[in-house]
This record gives structure tokens, C-alpha cells and sequence, in this order.
């Protein structure tokens, strides 16, 4: 378990400078009592330079939808880890299934990704997950060590302790249906084992695993509780204030679990 519970909200290709500006302060206005979970936006690159000036007097974090593995050069329409932490991010979203599926993002620029951002001195936020399909013939925890083999590799245990997960099945992001808790407690339980044998027990007990997927205020209770469930990346409940909001006070509240 670890201290704080996570909960980040990916806002994919939404919202302009002006409307991320009025979400975040908006925010920060209702989570000034939250202090046992670390809160995390991530807007579209345009708008982080903006937020930044809400979040710097805050607890509160920024984090990146993507980056490139180059510190910088010819790499036309690319963003680097310089020009984030200049905006104030601390975590890069990496591997996040529209990366993986719709642009075609292979494990091995992702695992340059993760060494990118972890020697920039940022968090990666490494998202893993199956397919229906895999789900269906049964490949889930071989399709998640692969990509936790692949998307780790080269990462010292030292550098470990700046790593989190997002276990996201991806059929379950952005239909509205959810993994149930026994799949939930599985692919968490079985992502963390992979993470000891890969490293050792304190470091598998110490990794923050989120769960992302269709989360939302209705279900976040009961996904908050499932063993292993260290928070969630969220990505339509996080576009709406009260939502967000209120998926954070339910984690606060039901974190750590017995
Ligand atoms: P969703 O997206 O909450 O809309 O399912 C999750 C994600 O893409 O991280």
C-alpha cells in the first residue's frame, strides 16, 4: 500500500487554454480540505503553461499526455521532457492505450519514453492493459507482463520508486463498462507479482497500480476498495468538475482500505 492514493485526470483532446484555466481553479477551490490524495491534471499540452501558474502554490500536480524519447531535435510536431518540466509537470502519461492502439505506439518506444522521462528527472505514468479480445482467449496476464517486461526494461531499482502504473483493460475506457472487482483485484494482483519478480517484494509493495476505465463517482467506491487499487487515472468523469471532485472525496475516504 502506498501513502497517498492517486487520482489522475486525463483530459485526452479536450478543453481549450481558456477552459482548462477555469476547470483548474474551479478545482482547486473544492479540494482545499483534500490532503490524502495526490491529485493530478492532465490537460492537453497547450494549456500546461496556464495551469501551472494555478498549481504551483498547491499540492496539486501536473502531468503530461505524452512526450518524445529525443531531449530534442528534428522531431516536427514533437514535445520533450525540457519543455515539459518548463511548464511545471511532474508526470508523463506513457503508453496509454489511444497511443498504443490508434497511433501505433510500440513497447519500445515506450520503454525509451520511460527511460526519457525518469532521467529528466519525471514520473512516468506507465498505462498497461488488454484487449476484449485478449481478455477472451485468455491473454491477459501475458499481455500484461509483456508489457511491463518491455516497458520496463533498463529501469533501476532506484529508479523504480518514481514509477506508477495504470492497469487500463481497454475495453473498458471510455465504453462505460467497467472491469468487475474480482478482474479488477486480479490484474492488479497479478501486475504487482510481475513487478516482484521483475525487482523484489518491497518495491511490487511500494508501486502505486491505478485502475482507469469508465471510472466514475457511481463505481469509484467500490473500485477504490479492491486490494491493489492504489487510485485511478480517469479520463470523461475528469472533464466535469463535480465528478472529479467527487471521485477524489471518495477516495480519500475509502483509502486505505484494511
Ligand atoms: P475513461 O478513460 O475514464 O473515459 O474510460 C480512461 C483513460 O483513458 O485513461
Amino acid at each position: 500500500m502506498i501513502n497517498k492514493p492517486i487520482v489522475a485526470g486525463n483530459w485526452k483532446m479536450f478543453k481549450t487554454p481558456q477552459e482548462g484555466f477555469s476547470f483548474v481553479e474551479e478545482c482547486v477551490n473544492l479540494l482545499l480540505k483534500i490532503k490524502e490524495v495526490n491529485v493530478i491534471f492532465s490537460p492537453p499540452f497547450t494549456a500546461l503553461f496556464h495551469i501551472e501558474s494555478i498549481l504551483k502554490h498547491t499540492p496539486l500536480a501536473l502531468a503530461a499526455q505524452n512526450v518524445h524519447y529525443a531531449d530534442k531535435g528534428a522531431f516536427t510536431g514533437e514535445i520533450s521532457t525540457d519543455m515539459l518540466s518548463a511548464c511545471g509537470v511532474e508526470y508523463v502519461i506513457i503508453g496509454h492505450s489511444e497511443r498504443r492502439h490508434v497511433f501505433n505506439e510500440p513497447n519500445d518506444w515506450i520503454n525509451k519514453k520511460v527511460l526519457t522521462v525518469l532521467r529528466a528527472g519525471l514520473k512516468p505514468i506507465l498505462c498497461i492493459g488488454e484487449t476484449l479480445e485478449q481478455r477472451k482467449s485468455n491473454e491477459t496476464q501475458q499481455v500484461l507482463k509483456e508489457q511491463l517486461v518491455a516497458g520496463l526494461a533498463g529501469v533501476s531499482e532506484n529508479e523504480m520508486a518514481n514509477v506508477v502504473i495504470a492497469y487500463e483493460p481497454v475495453w473498458a475506457i471510455g465504453t462505460g463498462e467497467i472491469a468487475s472487482v474480482a478482474q479488477v483485484t486480479e490484474a492488479h494482483g497479478d501486475t504487482r507479482n510481475i513487478v516482484e519478480d521483475l525487482y523484489n517484494h518491497n518495491i511490487a509493495r511500494n508501486i502505486a497500480i491505478l485502475y482507469g476505465g469508465s471510472v466514475k463517482p457511481e463505481n469509484s467506491e467500490e473500485l477504490i476498495k479492491c486490494p491493489g487499487v492504489d487510485g485511478f487515472l480517469i479520463g470523461g468523469a475528469a472533464l466535469k468538475v463535480d465528478s472529479f471532485t467527487n471521485i477524489i472525496k471518495i477516495v480519500q475516504d475509502n483509502y486505505p482500505k484494511e
